[in-house]
């Protein structure tokens, strides 16, 4: 596979499981990880088998990871940020909303 390199980007580092990354600026999540040589964003959730960006336009969500503790994150979409703390999404996430979650307490007969 051939790299492409952008001489004038700005080097940035982001972590991804636990371990830094060094990223251009303007590249999504995926791309940068990709460039990094990691192939598995997450694992599925019946069978825990690995998953990797497949579209890299937002589609397939094969890229979910969890961004700086933020599960169901789609890196295709999602622009590197230095500091970013990304980590691989094993199986199902739970995605409920916290403030729906709270707010139905007591209201159920
Ligand atoms: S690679 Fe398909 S949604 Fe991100």
């Amino acid at each position: 596979m051939r790299r492409i390199e952008r001489e004038d980007a700005v080097q940035i580092t982001i972590e991804f499981e636990g371990q830094p990354v060094t990223a251009q600026e303007g590249d999504t999540v995926a791309a940068a990880l990709l460039r990094a040589g990691q192939w598995t964003f997450r694992t599925t959730a019946v069978n825990g088998r690995a998953r990797g960006p497949f579209c890299m336009m937002g589609v397939c969500f094969d890229c979910l990871v969890e961004i700086d503790g933020l599960a169901n994150s789609q890196a295709c979409m999602t622009n590197v940020q230095a500091g970013m703390r990304i980590k691989r999404q094993q199986g199902a996430n739970d995605i409920s909303l916290g403030a729906v979650a709270d707010s139905d307490e007591g209201t159920a007969p």
